[in-house]
């Protein structure tokens, strides 16, 4: 088992908080570029307002004492079912972006997704944190052999298992992004690709994008999936029939997201998708589950709809730009102390016996708060 270690001396004393200080300290096209959706951002408002149409179904003088929140994860211990999303880009959040999100994830026993979109190679991100555990993830277009050469280097770097987006056949129209003519500089994206010789990875993105769409399937990937030893999983399922086509192409886990309302908008919550899921599944393989998670709550329900492990993308985003490592150390505290308190209210041993029981569907409730439909 893993031990988690509490941060002492708090100087922030809430997740909110954490936001608020992170979005303040950022130049307000970047705060735009991590808070935004796609179209609308209805999709993005979906995620947070589901979290709110389930109550806790309360048990009390259950007898039980402190909660047990360790978990595994395709054979990875974890302190608590937590891991941190794969989010590019991050040195315009901090200067040591993934590497301080690995040194921080390695304090608290839990595990990076390390983004092949990021501002450092993986190399550099496992000679950050060497002994932490990691997941790395990868898109699944263009070129065979650009795959095929990141899957010998996710193996060479010891990664845990590959975590494959598949929502990604483009970008997300993204309208923030478009509103302030916001152009990521290659430096923040590039990491894994110094070489690249294109002057901004929007550009590379781009070549892949026009010509992955119609050229990748579930066929394709199982078959280039045979090249390597290592677990992996598709990330952005959002139905049933996709977790069982993505089951049938030989993954070992299921990634529910809609990429935090980032890429289609209109999707439905991926909370919701959750639900269609799990049934599908049916405990054949574990979920992991993103989009939305902002609070110990949110983890607890998404643990009981059937998730294995909830992810957190723009929460850690916050903590790194709020603090760097300490700020992402902060989050995972607050988050770990906020899940213990849920448990014990609750009236539930530890996180690996929640199930559906534990909610009540709440009909027409809206969300209020400091982490409202906008975050
Ligand atoms: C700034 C930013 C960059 C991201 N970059 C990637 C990426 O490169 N690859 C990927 O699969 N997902 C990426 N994502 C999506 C996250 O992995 C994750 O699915 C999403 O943040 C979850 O929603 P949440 O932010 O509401 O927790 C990114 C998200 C953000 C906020």
């Amino acid at each position: 088992m893993v031990a988690f270690k509490s941060v002492a001396a708090p100087e922030v004393a809430t997740l909110p908080v954490i936001r608020q200080t992170a979005l303040s300290r950022l130049a307000p096209e970047v705060a735009d570029f991590l808070e935004g959706g796609a179209g609308d951002e209805s999709t993005l408002l979906a995620n947070r307002s589901a979290f709110s149409h389930w109550g806790f179904r309360q048990r009390v003088m259950s007898g039980l004492a402190g909660p047990d929140l360790s978990a595994t994860f395709l054979g990875i211990d974890l302190a608590m079912p937590v891991m941190t999303a794969p989010f590019g880009a991050d040195g315009l959040f901090h200067p040591e972006g993934q590497k301080a999100v690995a040194r921080a994830n390695r304090m608290a026993g839990i595990t990076s997704i390390v983004p092949e979109a990021g501002t450092f190679g993986l190399e550099e991100v496992v000679q950050a944190a060497p002994e932490a555990t990691r997941i790395a993830q990868l898109h699944p277009m263009g070129p065979e052999k650009n795959f095929l050469t990141m899957l010998a280097r996710i193996e060479d770097a010891g990664c845990a298992a590959i975590c494959l987006t598949v929502d990604c056949p483009t970008g997300g129209w993204r309208e923030r992004v478009l509103r302030n003519s916001f152009d990521l500089d290659a430096r923040y994206v590039g990491g894994n690709y110094p070489d690249s010789g294109e002057t901004t990875l929007i550009q590379v993105f781009g070549q892949l994008f026009e010509r992955s769409a119609t050229v990748w399937s579930w066929d394709r990937l199982a078959s280039l999936m045979s090249h390597t030893r290592l677990p992996w999983f598709a990330k952005g399922i959002m139905t049933a029939d996709d977790a069982l086509a993505s089951e049938a192409a030989g993954a070992h886990a299921v990634y529910v997201s809609n990429h935090g309302g980032r890429q289609l908008d209109g999707v439905p919550a991926a909370l919701d998708a959750l639900v269609e899921v799990r049934r599908a599944i049916d405990g054949r393989l574990p979920i992991v589950f993103d989009s939305g998670v902002r609070r110990g709550a949110d983890v607890v329900k998404a643990l009981a709809l059937g998730a294995d492990v909830a992810v957190i993308g723009r929460l850690a985003a916050y903590g790194l730009a709020a603090g760097g490592q300490a700020g992402v150390e902060r989050v995972h505290s607050l988050l770990y102390d906020e899940i213990r308190t849920v448990l014990t209210l609750l009236g539930r041993g530890g996180v690996r016996d929640l199930t559906p029981e534990v909610l009540i569907p709440q009909a027409g409730s809206v969300l209020h708060g400091v982490f409202g439909a906008d975050a």
